[in-house]
């Protein structure tokens, strides 16, 4: 499937503001072949990004909320503590952020670390859901009089080639965990094709869950409001509108549990009965048994050896280790060994 690059209508360049689109419209995240190879498997498992279309990706905005969701506010307070020590080692000129999401305290922290250094020249977000993207890029140029704005609606494992050429020293930032959201050769191979496009004096910025009592993190993954159950169960929904599916929504339920071995919080949705399931766009029946059930998620929790074995292994090297007092959450700071 090739990429192409698509210009938003209505056209985009504004003073500051540039948004480029490399996902076609009937594309759609490649969904279509997300579904054919991985709900015809024995084990039946979909990649995360689908669960962000507009309703999703406000629903997890509502997820970092909960009061049981706790690295969002961990990490924003890592971020504001420090930014100014990671403005201070980086130098940098650019925030290219992946997996940007919608406009948050966390990137507020680091532009405002950046623009205080006086070094802050271009924002660079870079996320699958054209709503969060330029939403953020208005926002921000509006907060930020002067910052250059280059916003990308693309897939961080296959659209990066379309970054900006670099006008100084950047943080590639990876926030939220995200990270963790990729399985463990998915991520080795995205860490590994990041690294070979940094150039020397840029840094990834990398936030992390880490490993803590399963009770903790089974919580933050089942919030008593029902909020991340409903984000799961949105991906059924959106399976309904865009391949015209007939999942019925109510025979699913929510399971979000943390596997010990793997070290990752598993998030499936299980068949309460017996069914079949008719993806009209891809003449697909599929079945289901009843209690069986299919990933949507993984969110793997990470210690310091686990990650510097990661970047290790990508050719980087770990150079700041950015903690909360309770060891919950990690920011870490890596650069081209
Ligand atoms: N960085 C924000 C948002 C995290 S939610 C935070 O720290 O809170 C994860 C974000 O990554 C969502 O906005 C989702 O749309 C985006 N995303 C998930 N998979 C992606 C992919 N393969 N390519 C680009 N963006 C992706
Ligand atoms: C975006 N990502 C890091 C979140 C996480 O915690 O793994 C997504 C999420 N899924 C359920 N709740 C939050």
């Amino acid at each position: 499937m090739t990429a192409q690059r698509r210009a938003l209508a209505p056209p985009e360049v504004e003073t500051h503001v540039e948004l480029h689109s490399y996902l076609r419209a009937e594309e759609e995240r490649s969904l279509a072949d997300d579904v054919l190879d991985g709900l015809t498997r024995p084990f039946k498992e979909l990649p995360p990004k689908h669960l962000y279309d507009a309703h999703g990706s406000a629903l997890f905005d509502a997820i970092c909320e909960q009061p049981e969701y706790y690295p969002t506010r961990t990490e924003t307070a890592i971020l504001h503590e420090r930014g100014d020590e990671i403005a201070a080692a980086t130098g940098a000129v650019e925030l290219v952020e992946l997996g940007a999401g919608s406009v948050d305290a966390k990137t507020r922290a680091l532009l405002g670390a950046l623009a205080h250094a006086g070094t802050l020249r271009r924002y660079v977000p870079v996320d699958v859901s054209e709503t969060t993207v330029r939403a953020s890029a208005q926002e921000l140029v509006a907060e930020h009089p002067g910052l250059e704005v280059h916003g990308i609606v693309g897939d961080i494992e296959r659209h990066l080639d379309h970054l900006p050429e670099p006008t100084g020293p950047r943080v590639l930032a990876f926030l939220g965990g995200t990270v963790g959201n990729f399985l463990p050769g998915a991520r080795r191979r995205f860490l590994r094709d990041l690294a070979g496009r940094m150039d020397p004096d840029d840094h990834l910025l990398l936030g992390t869950d880490l490993v803590k009592d399963p009770a903790v993190l089974e919580a933050a993954y089942n919030d008593a409001a029902g909020v991340t159950a409903a984000f799961n169960r949105n991906v059924l929904t959106v399976m309904n509108r865009e391949l015209r599916a007939d999942f019925d929504v109510d025979a699913f339920e929510h399971v979000a549990f943390f596997d010990r071995d793997r070290e990752w919080v598993d998030l499936r949705l299980r068949a309460l009965t017996r069914q079949c399931v008719n993806v009209r766009a891809l003449d697909l029946a599929i079945d289901f048994r009843a209690r069986e059930e299919m990933r949507t998620e993984i969110s793997t929790k990470f210690t310091r050896e686990r990650l510097e074995g990661d970047l290790a292994a990508a050719g980087l090297h770990l150079a700041h280790w950015l903690t909360d007092p309770d060891d919950l959450y990690a920011v870490s700071l890596a650069r081209p060994r």
